[in-house]
């Protein structure tokens, strides 16, 4: 049987509440002890280059506070790298990010970014953090990132959230060829109740990380009952 697939819960957007007021509540480091106490593998969280979302002392404080693998979505920045050498995550996930966007709209060009990208990649594996790149399920962006010594992509899922024709027969390519790269696949973004049986269902995915359907949905069920529903989902489509 395969592994079970991992669930990151993305906090971000407790984040966008509480600075919705400028103080302190919803406290998402608060919100990340209770998504791990009702069965998340790991945190995820993207430090912004304009800090809309999760904040810097968000993030120190979920490497010290929370006892779960942290996931920092960044851009690939010197700033970002400099972060990242102090914090020690677990891992990374590179991000393209563009300031005006509403949310990370498409993958990283990894390949019209190698030479830019690579030495970014061995930095942060020499200080001991798991490289993820957030890619488009495109063959040419998959043997760019292996090539990078990345340990593991991310696959996009935002085109097949929207319900764009084949996009889920790309998904399957793709984890497929990451795979026989050697290359540990994740997918995320877009991902709800209804969409996420098929993308757990495809073998070689390992993990999921997934943010705004989640924080969304525990306005309603609060977030305990989400993230068991949410896991419930995934390991019925992927046979457990
Ligand atoms: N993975 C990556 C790399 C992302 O940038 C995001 C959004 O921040 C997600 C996963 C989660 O997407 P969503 O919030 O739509 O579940």
């Amino acid at each position: 049987m395969r592994p079970a697939i991992r669930l990151g819960v993305n906090i971000d957007h407790v984040a966008t509440v509480r600075n919705a007021r400028g103080g302190q509540h919803p406290d998402p480091v608060a919100a990340a002890l209770l998504a791990v106490q009702s069965g998340a593998d790991g945190i995820t969280a993207h430090l912004r280059e304009d800090r809309r979302h999760i904040r810097d002392t968000d993030l120190e404080r979920l490497r010290t506070e929370v006892d779960a693998p942290l996931n920092m979505e960044m851009a690939a920045t010197q700033e970002m790298l400099g972060i990242a050498q102090n914090l020690r995550p677990h891992a990374c996930c590179l991000v393209p990010e563009r300031r005006e966007e509403l949310t990370t709209e498409g993958g990283l060009d990894v390949a019209g970014q190698s030479s830019v990208l690579t030495p970014k990649v061995h930095a942060l594996k020499g200080w001991g953090i798991r490289v993820s790149l957030f890619i488009d399920p495109d063959p040419a962006q998959i043997a760019a990132a292996a090539a990078t010594g990345a340990q593991v992509v991310e696959l996009h899922t935002g085109a097949y959230a929207q319900g764009r024709a084949g996009e889920l027969e790309r998904l399957q390519h793709a984890a497929a060829q990451a795979a026989s790269l050697g290359l540990e696949v994740h997918a995320g973004h877009g991902l709800t109740y209804e969409n996420v049986g098929p993308v757990a269902a495809l073998t070689p995915v390992r993990e999921l990380n997934i943010g705004h359907f989640l924080i969304g949905q525990a306005i309603f069920d609060g977030l305990p009952t989400v993230i068991q529903t949410m896991r419930a989902h995934i390991d019925k489509a992927a046979g457990h």
